[in-house]
């Protein structure tokens, strides 16, 4: 087994005339989690449409190796069909009904729904939709979890209980991840690493390693401390964290 899911290699892409990533070279071991952080319309979605092998590089070069799937930002699940069955479209290839029977009760008590197994999605808040949506992406025997802006259409405090149960669901079933979203807080709370993209054409601005293990506190000063440099790298914070903090102390 590889231990690079991602290889990207000078990876450019345009559309027609729209250059929309400067030249990428990027490596996402297995396990890893990447969060790729950068403002509406830079080129995040078109990297994770990259990453899926739903388009091509317009020039470079591309390795991928897993099994992968998509959680979209929009609602994703099929309106039509109950909580249950959406989850069994991430089971499709279990032959074994008492198999598919068992990882759907097990889908369905990791996402916290039991007794919403007939309901449809319009009987769901945001927030369940979204769990879902992740269900189905962590069914079965997939390696790689491409998550665009999963939460970004959830209120705050939804957002926040989502995070903490994405970074459960994880500890259970773990997932090499590339999160997108424009987001710093989301990245830094749950990303072992934070890319930070420029506006169109993306190139890489930033990146900040995280070390605690998930879930971690909003308020934890390692995330404290990324946020705040990250928003100083984009000129968006005056002073760095240190200084900040001694100046506090002082
Ligand atoms: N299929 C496409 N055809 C033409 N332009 C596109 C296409 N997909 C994306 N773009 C353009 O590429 C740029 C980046 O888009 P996208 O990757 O969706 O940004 P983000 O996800 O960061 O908001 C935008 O200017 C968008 O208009
Ligand atoms: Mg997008």
């Amino acid at each position: 087994m590889s231990s690079t899911i991602f290889k990207l290699e000078k990876v450019t892409r345009s559309f027609a005339a729209v250059e929309v990533l400067n030249p990428l070279t990027l490596d996402i071991p297995r396990g890893e989690f990447v969060a790729v952080v950068g403002p509406s319309g830079c080129g995040k979605t078109t990297l994770l449409n990259l990453l899926s092998g739903f388009i091509e590089p317009s020039s470079g070069e591309i390795t991928r190796s897993g099994r992968m799937r998509m959680v979209y930002q929009q609602d994703g699940l099929f309106p039509w069909l109950t909580v249950t069955e959406n989850i069994s479209l991430g089971l499709r290839h279990l032959k074994d009904e008492r198999e598919l029977e068992s990882q759907l009760k097990e889908l369905t008590a990791l996402i916290k729904l039991e007794g919403f197994e007939n309901h449809y999605p319009h009987q769901l808040s945001g927030g369940m939709r979204q769990r879902v949506e992740i269900a189905r992406a962590l069914a079965g025997d997939t390696d790689v979890l491409l998550l665009d802006e999963p939460f970004s259409a959830l209120d705050y405090l939804t957002r926040l209980r989502m995070r903490r149960e994405l970074a459960r669901m994880l500890r259970e079933r773990p997932r090499t991840v590339v999160l997108v979203t424009h987001d710093i807080e989301e990245a830094a709370q749950l990303a072992d690493r934070v890319i930070v993209f420029s506006e169109r054409p993306a190139q890489v601005r930033c990146e900040w390693r995280l070390y605690e293990p998930r879930p971690r506190d909003l308020t934890h000063p390692e995330v404290v401390k990324a946020v705040h440099q990250i928003l100083f790298e984009l000129g968006l914070e005056k002073d760095s964290q240190l200084e900040t903090a001694e100046w506090i102390a002082g």
